[in-house]
């Protein structure tokens, strides 16, 4: 058996990636011993797909759980927080990540900085477009050329539909989440979401998801049509609001793609690198990082949670993929939920 085969192996058995016996770490946060070659490392790294985590399907699309956000690949912080990005180093980062398996992949037209748009990244990376690749993407928010923000009625987001169809060159949209504003975190989502539900039967878009939501506004646009997906803010230090919401969505059937999971309290601007000692000490067991133990901690909340990385830099894109292969234990669950615990009423 050869050296990628034996890496499977390992995992198949222990399910951790403690698979190989540790002694130097390299850029993917995981552990080698000294006596592996660059070559062997990056052939191990490889054998880890996007496929580890397992998959869902979202409607009759069956993607990978562990998938990619594009917010990151336009600049070094979200919209125009931090300066552009290197053009081919992003395009880059896109086709490695489908070379990787993933097959999900979230965007928006408002993902802009002023040099950079992440559909057009995506649609120079990867059209023509591999047939079982899933992209997702989101209308209510945008942002006009000078970059402010705006949010549609209900007859402009027929425009922001199509915005997303020419920018990505596509002829329907997989997936279009309704982005709800923050102003509207109690009000009724009804008039916006029908009238995606009549784009949707019109045949531009395949399926419907919301995201900034409360349980009461997915029961809402779940009357209207169905719903294959969530997508709000969660993750270990995003307080306690949505936990009873996760576990609902995964009775429903309905997928829940957490954001800002890695990136927590840094938000648009970016991971602020700074790590509690729990999330730490867990990754040191692993000989992961900090990252990866988000990412794995997420994903064991059901196996209708999908993560949605985003990053520019193909070192990270490695890892966050490798990520949907660990497997936390016990122990380290309880040490992070006490952390979590720490979080209870900060909401
Ligand atoms: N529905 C919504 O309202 C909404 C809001 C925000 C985001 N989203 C979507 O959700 C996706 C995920 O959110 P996000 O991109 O803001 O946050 P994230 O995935 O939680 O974290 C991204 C941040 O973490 C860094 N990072 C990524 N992988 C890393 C790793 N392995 N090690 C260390 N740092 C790492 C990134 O920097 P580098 O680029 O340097 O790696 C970036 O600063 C977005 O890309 C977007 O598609 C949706």
């Amino acid at each position: 058996m050869d050296v990628v085969g034996l890496a499977r192996l390992r995992f198949a058995v222990t399910g951790s990636l403690h698979f190989l016996f540790v002694r130097r770490r390299c850029c993917s946060g995981i552990w080698h011993t000294a006596t592996m070659t660059p070559a062997i490392t990056s052939a191990i790294t490889s054998a880890i797909t996007a496929a580890a985590a397992g998959t869902w399907k979202l409607g009759d699309l069956t993607v990978n759980r562990m998938g990619f956000g594009a917010m990151r690949l336009t600049g070094s912080a979200a919209f125009d927080l931090g300066t552009p990005s290197d053009r081919e180093r992003s395009i880059r980062v896109l086709r490695r990540a489908i070379e990787l398996g993933v097959n999900h992949i979230d965007t928006a037209a408002f993902y802009f900085s002023s040099l950079r748009s992440a559909n057009e990244l995506i649609n120079r990376a990867l059209a023509p477009y591999p047939d079982d690749l899933v992209v997702a993407t989101k209308v209510w928010a945008g942002r006009d050329p000078s970059g402010e923000w705006w949010w549609a009625t209900p007859e402009q987001l027929r425009g922001q539909v199509e915005e997303n169809l020419r920018q990505l060159g596509r002829d329907h949209l997989d997936v279009v989440n309704l982005r709800v504003p923050p102003s509207r975190r109690n009000g009724s989502i009804a008039e916006h979401f029908g009238a995606l539900a009549e784009l949707r039967a019109a045949g531009l878009i395949r399926h419907l998801g919301v995201s900034g939501v409360t349980p009461a506004q997915l029961a809402e646009a779940q009357a209207i049509a169905p719903v294959v997906c969530v997508q709000n803010r969660y993750g270990i230090d995003a307080g306690h609001d949505d936990d009873e919401f996760v576990r609902a969505c995964g009775a429903q059937g309905v997928a829940f793609v957490p954001f800002f999971a890695i990136a927590g309290a840094g938000r648009e601007r970016g991971a602020t690198g700074a790590e509690s000692e729990e999330i730490l000490a867990v990754a040191r067991a692993h000989g992961v990082t900090a990252a990866q133990v988000r990412l794995a901690w997420t994903l064991r909340l059901g196996p209708h949670v999908l993560a949605i990385p985003g990053t520019g830099n193909p070192d990270h894109l490695e890892q966050n993929v490798a990520a949907g292969a660990l497997r936390l234990s016990a122990d380290d669950v309880a040490r992070i939920d006490s952390l979590r615990a720490d979080l209870r009423g900060k909401g």
